[in-house]
Formats: structure tokens, sequence, C-alpha cells
């Protein structure tokens, strides 16, 4: 049996096996038959693993020129698998696909076999890419550099991936990053968004990286108040934060002191008592409270730059999981109005600034049309990143929960003490309810002046533009010219 040496461009060039793979095939060459190699540096044994190194050409094999054949036939989960388990670092990948994929041809009954081992082993591979890529995603932390030469300053982090990820998963950092200007640095290839296009360099060295900054500083002190010694369950903490990726993680310095203390602070927490939580927190609060008291602490000494950049981390409810960025607000520090919408949506996550969608153009036009100025007054939302769900190529506004609504209620309110309006107008049911603390029917309040209980700030009630973007034709027009009628009220807190 004439054996064949397949010598494969990089780490991942699946279009270089895909050519190989084929004409072993049509020429009939069994798996035993052959060996494959990386040519990069001259490093052929697959044993001893090249680093990654960028798609010069297509895996060549030593044979002649490839034959006018079909390619083979193989199943839909085939090449989604290949595109995916090539990226482990495993040395015998290409050797397993290829066995596969021969045994798909003269096995059909193989395609069904979910059991299969050959399969097993690749999925196998696949799920522990997809692994290492969500961790990347959730633990690159960027620090910020103000080179001089840009009016936007460009975000590093250094991250060591375990598998050949970086490509493949710097599409998710350009859509959750898109507005910023980022780098990605690993030990095998560099990755830098400026903007407008992605590109990709060698590796680099952790030293290349920058060193913490202030906004880290700040992220650090958040972290600080809002760790609860009494919900601390290690093992749980390990598995979400496996232990290697600490070292580059910088909230993970605070993590072994506040675990070491951990166990003596929740003791004081039972010695001093259940009535020591009953004074301070409402019954309904869940066991989250002596955190959320910290973190209250914590936002109240920042001011609101400081509170935006910190609520980036938050994670308190799940949706800043999948949101691009939160949306803090904005408008002058004094503001004597505040407006106060419901959460950002599509546009608004992208862009990173409230109101700035179909929704924020009818308010604007209405601003216009009332004689206002934008500039005059703080705009915010009570939800500060976008829920949605996915349908075919969009993704699609979804209200958030009352659970998730009150978890971002403290930055809210945090803008508010920072903020000191005098008067706050409410678009929409969410923002009612979560700045009078209970459900308030639109419909039958709308245009009317409501007092918080907390500090008395009157807060007047109105229509969501979304409601009037979704009114039926023939309603929309009253419909707004009720919506001006309420929000004209507001006009004597617009300075002159
Ligand atoms: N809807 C909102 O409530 N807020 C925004 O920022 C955009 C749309």
């Amino acid at each position: 049996m004439l054996s064949r040496t397949i010598e494969m461009a990089s780490a991942t060039d699946l279009a270089g096996f895909r050519q190989a793979a084929r004409r072993l095939i049509v020429e009939q060459v069994p798996p035993e038959a052959v060996t494959w190699t990386l040519s990069y540096q001259g490093l052929g044994d697959l044993f001893a693993e090249a680093p990654h190194a960028p798609t010069t050409a297509p895996a060549e094999s030593t044979w002649a020129a490839p034959p006018q054949a079909p390619p083979p036939l193989v199943p839909a989960f085939f090449l989604p698998l290949c595109q995916t388990a090539i990226l482990h670092r495993e040395p015998r990948r290409f050797a397993l696909m290829y066995r596969l994929l021969w045994r798909l041809q003269h096995q059909p009954a193989l395609r069904h076999d979910t059991l299969d081992e050959d399969r097993g082993q690749l999925e196998d591979l696949a799920r522990v890419v997809r692994r290492d890529m969500h961790k990347m995603t959730a633990f690159v932390r960027f620090r910020t550099v103000d080179e001089g030469t840009s009016p936007e300053p460009l975000h590093i982090a250094w991250f060591e991936p375990d598998h050949h990820i970086v490509e493949a998963t710097a599409p998710f950092f350009q859509r959750r990053f898109t507005h910023m200007r980022w780098a990605i640095l690993t030990p095998e290839r560099c990755v830098q968004w400026d903007g407008a296009q992605l590109s990709f360099q060698p590796g680099a060295r952790r030293e290349d990286a920058p060193a913490a900054d202030a906004g880290e500083q700040l992220w650090l002190t958040y972290y600080e108040h809002i760790f609860n010694p009494a919900r601390l369950k290690v093992k749980m903490m390990e598995r979400e934060m496996p232990r290697r990726y600490w070292h580059n993680l910088p909230e993970a310095a605070l993590i072994a002191p506040l675990v070491a203390s951990a166990h003596q602070r929740s003791g004081g927490m039972i010695e001093r008592g259940p009535q020591d939580m009953v004074k301070r927190l409402p019954k309904s609060m869940p066991l989250k409270v002596s955190t959320a008291a910290s973190a209250h602490d914590a936002r109240a000494s920042m001011n609101l730059a400081q509170l935006s950049s910190a609520c980036q981390h938050c994670r308190d409810c799940p949706i800043g999981e999948h949101a691009t960025q939160a949306v803090f607000g904005e408008g002058p520090a004094h503001a004597a109005l505040m407006v106060v919408g419901e959460q950002p949506g599509d546009q608004e996550d992208l862009r990173g600034h409230p109101f700035v969608g179909p929704a924020g153009q009818l308010f604007n036009r209405a601003v216009a049309q009332l004689g206002w100025d934008r500039q005059q007054f703080y705009v915010t939302n009570a939800v500060k990143h976008f829920k949605y769900e996915v349908r075919g190529k969009r993704r699609m506004h979804k209200t958030a929960s009352q659970a998730e609504a009150d978890a971002c209620l403290p930055w809210l309110e945090a803008e508010i003490a920072q903020v000191r309006p005098k008067a706050i107008i409410a678009l929409g049911a969410t923002a009612a309810r979560q700045l009078l603390g209970r459900p308030v029917p639109i419909t039958k309040t709308h245009g009317q002046w409501l007092k918080r209980e907390s500090d008395g700030l009157p807060v007047l009630i109105t229509t969501h533009p979304s409601a009037l973007l979704r009114a039926q034709d023939d309603a929309r027009a009253a419909a707004y010219t009720q919506w001006l009628a309420d929000l004209r009220q507001a006009t004597e807190h617009i300075p002159a």
C-alpha cells in the first residue's frame, strides 16, 4: 500500500484538509496509509504541534494534480463538526477527520450512527473548542490605552486560549464592541478591530499588553462590594471561572483573600442574627441583600462616568451577557429634567447611546416640535442592557422581567442621586413602574404628575414612543398629538 504524507499549511487549514482529503478519497487511499503533518517552519510532526501560522496556501500533498472528480458525499453534520474540531490542539484531529470521512464513504449507514466512536471523538473535540471559545468571550478583559494619536482610545486585552480559536471568536468581539477600537493579544495569534475591519497578526507576549488602568480599579472596588460571603460556593465558582483563567482576570486577585475571609464574614452575619437584616431590608428582597447594600455604597461614591464604566460589567441579571454593551444615560450632569425610557433597542445597543434608533428619532421629532433642546436634559433607561430574541437575522426586543428590571434599578437610582433632577418624565410602563415602585396604568394616568415616595420627585407619566410607532395608522396622529400635550407639561423644567 502506497503511503502518503500530507502537509497542512497551518494548524486550522480546513480548506487544505478538504482539498487533500478529496484527492485521497478519489485515489482510494485508506486512512492507515496517510500521515498528516504541519508544514509550518518545517516542524513536520503533528505530535509536536507547531504554533498556529497564517494560512498562506492550501495544503499541498506530495503527489500530482487534482483529479477532476466530484467531492465525496458527506452528511450535513460532517463539515460543521470538522470546522470546530479542527480548532482543537489535538495532533490527531486531521487523521480522525479523514478516517471518519473515509468510513462515511464506505459504510453509508454510518451517517445515522450517532454513537460511532470516531464521530464521538470529533464531537468531544468540538465541545472542548466551543467551551474554550465561550470562556474567551467571558474572560477577555480590556484595558484602555490612550495613545494620543486618535480621538478614540485603544482597548487591549491579553488572553491565553487553550485552542486555535482566535479567528473563530473574533467576530463575537467585533459585534459586541463595534464602536470601540480594540486588540486581543494571545501567545499564538493577535486580532485587532479598527472600527472597520478585523486584522490578524502573529502572537504576542504578555508584556505587550498594558498594565491595569483606572477603570479596572473601579471595577475591582465594585466587585469587592458585591461579593457576598454568604453566597460563596467555591466549587461552582471554579466551574464557571476555572482557575487557569484567573491569572489574567483582574478580579481574580481579589478572589483568594475574599474567599479566605468569607467564612469569617458570613459567620459574623449569622451571629448578628436575622434582625439585623430584617431591619434594613424589605421582606421580598432575596438573600443577595447584604450584597445589594454594599453595592449601593460603592455606587454612591461614583460619579456618572464611573457609574457608566462600572455598569458595563454588571451581570446582576442575565441580560448583560448577550448585549453588546450597557447603554448608560447621557446629558448634563445636573440637568433639571431627566427622561427615562424602558431599555436600549437594537441600534442603541450597537451604538452605545440611548434613544438613537427609531423610537429615539420620534422622540427627537417631538423634542424639536416642543422647542426643546435635547442637550438640556438627561436621557436614560430603566434597564441598561438590550434584551432580545433572535428571529432570523433580526434581534427582536423582549421586555425585561420584573426581576431583571429590579436588578437594574440601583443604576437608575444612582443616576437620579447624581443628577438630582427637579422632575422626571417616565416614557412608558416600565419606566413609570421602576420610578414609582408600583404598576402605573399609562392609559389612565398619562399626562399626570405622580410623586415618588422615596424623594418626593414629580414624575410625568406618558406613553413610550415605541407604542406610537406600533399604533395603527388611523390612531397614530391622534396619539402623537396627545403625547406632545403630555410632554409639553415638562416645559417649565427646560432652561429658557
Ligand atoms: N427605547 C427605549 O426605551 N430606550 C431607548 O434607548 C431606545 C428605545
